[in-house]
Order: C-alpha cells, then structure tokens, then sequence
C-alpha cells in the first residue's frame, strides 16, 4: 500500500489510543499458563499480538474474541492440564516478543516445538535467548550456529540461574522469568539498564513470587499455576508517541491522547520532549490494573536539540526514529548514543530513519550506536519507505505532516503491526476525516 501525505494545515483533536502491544503480549501469554478464565479489554489487534494469540491456541490455550468496543478477549488458562505439543510449526510473524517469550516458555515444556517468523525476523538475533536458556538446561537450536530463528525447542526440565544480562532487552529478561516459572530453585537476572518491567508486574499480580530492586530480579518457580487475571489494558504510549510529536512540532496543533500507560519504564518520550521544550502536560493520572495511566495533551512547541543516551535508551528504544523527526524539526544539534539495539529492530532503524528522512531534506550522521540530527532543515514532501517497519512508516508519515509539499509512503501498511487504525487517526486529526473527537 501507497499512502500520500500532505502537509497538514492544523492537527486537533482527542484520540483514543490501541491497546498497548508488550501488555497485550503478555496479557494472553501469562493468562494462556494460568489457571481460570480471564477477560482482557482494549488488547491490541495488531499483527503482531494476532501471531501471538495463534500461537498459543496451537499450544492448546482457548482464545476467544468479544463482540466488545473497544476489543475484548477472553482465555481460558491451560494452566491445570498444561500447554500441548503443537502439530506444526510455530508462525511469530513479525513479532520479536512473541518469538522470544515463547521460546522461553517452550524450553521448560515437555514437548517438541518449532517456531519461526518473516523475513525480518529470521535475521534477528536469538542467540541473545538461547544462551541463557541453554544455561539452565533446555535444548534449543537454530539456524547460523544457534542464533537465527527457526528454533527448534525440546521441551527440559530446567535449573534456575544467576544471570547478568548483556543487553537491557524486556523480551530477553521476559523470556527467562518464562522459563522460571517451571525451572527447579530460583531465577536471579541483572538488567544493565532498566527495561519495561510489565512481565514483573502482571506475574506479581496472578500470585508468582518475583521481587524486583532496581535493575535486580529474583523469581521462585510455581508452586501452583498462575491466577487468572483480567486486564484492561491502556493505551500504549508508544503508539502516542507519533501524535506526541507531531502535536509538539506542527505550529498549529493541540492534541489530546486518551487513557495512555504511563509506567516509567516507558516514560523516556516524555521526559526526551519536555527536555526539548515540548509543551506536555499529564492530566487525569490514575492506576489500573497495577500500571499508571494518564491522558496526555500536547501542543505546538518550539523544540531545541538534547542529548540522548545511557540509562534512558531502553525506555525510549521504540521512539527512536520519531524522535529523530522532533529533532530534524527542532533548532540545533541531537545526538542519540548507546542505542545499537535499533540496529537488529525490525529494520535497521539507524540505517533506515536517516536513509528516509534524508531523502525529505534532513541533515543525519549514522554512528554505529545512533545519530547525530541537525535540526533546523526545512523538510520537504519526498518519496520514502517504510523497509517493512512499522515504526518507520508512521514517523515519516509524521514528518509528512509538517513538510512542504505531498509525500508518498510506500508499504504503508506496516502500520497494522502495532496500530491498524494509524491512518484513520491521521485523518481524523488533519480534518480529513470524522473519527477522533474535536477537542
Ligand atoms: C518489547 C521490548 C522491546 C521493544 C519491543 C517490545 C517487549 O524490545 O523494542 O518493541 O514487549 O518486551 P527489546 O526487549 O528486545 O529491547
């Protein structure tokens, strides 16, 4: 699919964000173990949490959809008679987290498995998963000497380890509490950085014993299974982070983003637009489901170039390449460091974001670990990709919105990975279209 973008003459409105894709993964995951039928509103129906609901019926667990507004689920837990061996291979789509948590999960049952995904996910590493399971015990390969999907998995009885993780990966550590829950004796893991910490707390609130200091983490294995939990999920603050953005860098715009997840683990968006003096303000805080959650207005900014690296990249990782558009808008010089993890995304985003938005006229250096922005250049309507990326097709969508002139974005639908409704929201909040309310 072709999208063309012209440059936006306001952007206003209230939106009412997807359901938020690492708590969606989660949510079915855990529930899907657990004993006991649960009930998650607002979920995700994006690709990729859609690979992770067709995996988890192929190990047995029983999915259904609600007729319900916004999206329901319920599962029904396998959790007393346990997951089943699967009949085919496993399909994770696109999904980084779906591969990498399954297999986590996968090593510690008593059966036999393989599982695999696209083409962007086949060259995305998994030695960083099976090294550490190998650790305790399972039985895992791949392809390129054990470091490329597809796995093959048979299921072991496993040990609990004392791990430092090399990479500050939500999915990497998510993978071997997975494996904890069924491994003999305690899982102690060691983040360099702090990473999203939902895994930790939705399995705290189904009854497993996790506590959690700061960047340490020690788990006992289930005595019993998982309770049930039902989740309402809130909008994902990654998906926010486009209209953020744009609200910040178009000089006509007033935005608000409705009931969006706040958990400071995620929050380096924020605290990386305040820095740059995005006019941001919290409103309606509260708590659900164990996770803070807020709405969230932004408004036309004047930005200035920041410094991003160290223990804010794992909580900014995904907003990355639309952060690197605020600072193509932005007056002066951004430099993004220690975030070579944008490298093995679903594209390589630091090739990929300074490949297209130059062709919009921005001024990028690549470094190994990130980029340095020169802000300022006027940007104009170009020709761009998305490589496949999701991340990448709305970010330059966003900066469509404030260049001269029309743009073309070309396999535009990637977007369905994490935000099918993107482009209707677009519309809704250039005037194009009725859908997000005025504000
Ligand atoms: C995710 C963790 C992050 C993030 C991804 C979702 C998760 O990946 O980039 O989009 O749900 O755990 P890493 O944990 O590999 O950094």
């Amino acid at each position: 699919m072709i999208k063309k973008i012209e440059r936006a003459s306001r952007l206003e409105g209230k939106v009412a964000l997807p359901g938020d894709k690492s708590i969606t993964h989660r949510a079915i995951i855990l529930n899907s173990i657990a004993a006991g039928d649960a009930t998650l509103s607002n979920y995700l129906p994006g690709a990729d949490c859609l690979s992770t609901i067709n995996c988890l019926r192929a190990l047995g667990a029983a999915i259904e959809e609600l007729p319900s507004s916004p999206p329901g689920l319920m599962v029904h837990g396998a959790g007393t008679r346990g997951l089943k061996e699967p009949v085919n291979v496993l399909d994770a789509g696109n999904s980084g987290t779906t591969i990498r948590l399954l297999t986590g999960l996968l090593a510690a049952q008593p059966f036999f498995s393989v599982i695999t995904g696209d083409d962007s996910l086949r060259s995305r590493p998994m030695g960083r998963v099976i090294q550490p399971l190998r650790l305790m015990g399972a039985q895992v390969w791949g392809r390129g000497s054990d470091s490329l999907a597809p796995l093959a998995i048979k299921g072991q009885p496993l040990k609990g380890i004392t791990y430092s993780l090399p990479v500050a990966s939500a999915q990497l550590k998510s993978a071997l509490l997975l494996a904890g829950l069924f491994a003999q004796g305690s899982t102690t893991l060691t983040e360099p950085a702090l990473s999203r910490d939902h895994t930790e707390r939705q399995l705290r609130a189904m009854g497993a014993r996790i506590r959690q200091e700061g960047k340490h983490i020690v788990l006992k294995p289930l005595s019993s299974p998982l309770k049930a939990l039902d989740v309402n999920i809130p909008g994902d603050l990654s998906a926010g982070a486009y209209w953020l953005v744009a609200g910040a860098i178009h000089p006509k715009a007033k935005i608000v983003i409705l009931n969006c997840g706040v958990n400071p683990t995620r929050t380096g968006i924020l605290d990386a637009l305040t820095a740059m003096g995005g006019k941001i303000r919290l409103l309606n805080q509260r708590t659900e489901g164990g996770e803070p959650v807020a709405d969230i207005q932004v408004e036309s900014s004047e930005l200035a170039g920041t410094e991003l690296r160290g223990e804010i990249i794992p909580r900014i990782i995904d907003e990355i390449p639309v952060l690197a558009v605020a600072a193509c808008c932005a007056r002066g010089k951004t430099v993004i460091r220690d975030a070579a993890e944008l490298r093995v995304k679903e594209s390589d985003r630091i090739a990929t974001t300074s490949a297209e938005l130059r062709k919009m006229g921005a001024r990028i250096e690549e470094l190994p670990d990130g980029m340095i922005i020169h802000g300022g250049q006027p940007l104009k309507g170009a020709a761009v990709e998305s490589h496949g990326d999701h991340r990448l097709a709305m970010s330059l969508a966003v900066a469509a919105l404030v260049a001269e002139g029309k743009t073309t974005v070309r396999d535009a639908g990637a977007v369905s990975i994490s935000y099918p409704a993107f482009w209707q929201h677009l519309e809704a909040l250039t005037g194009h279209r009725r859908g997000a309310s005025p504000l």
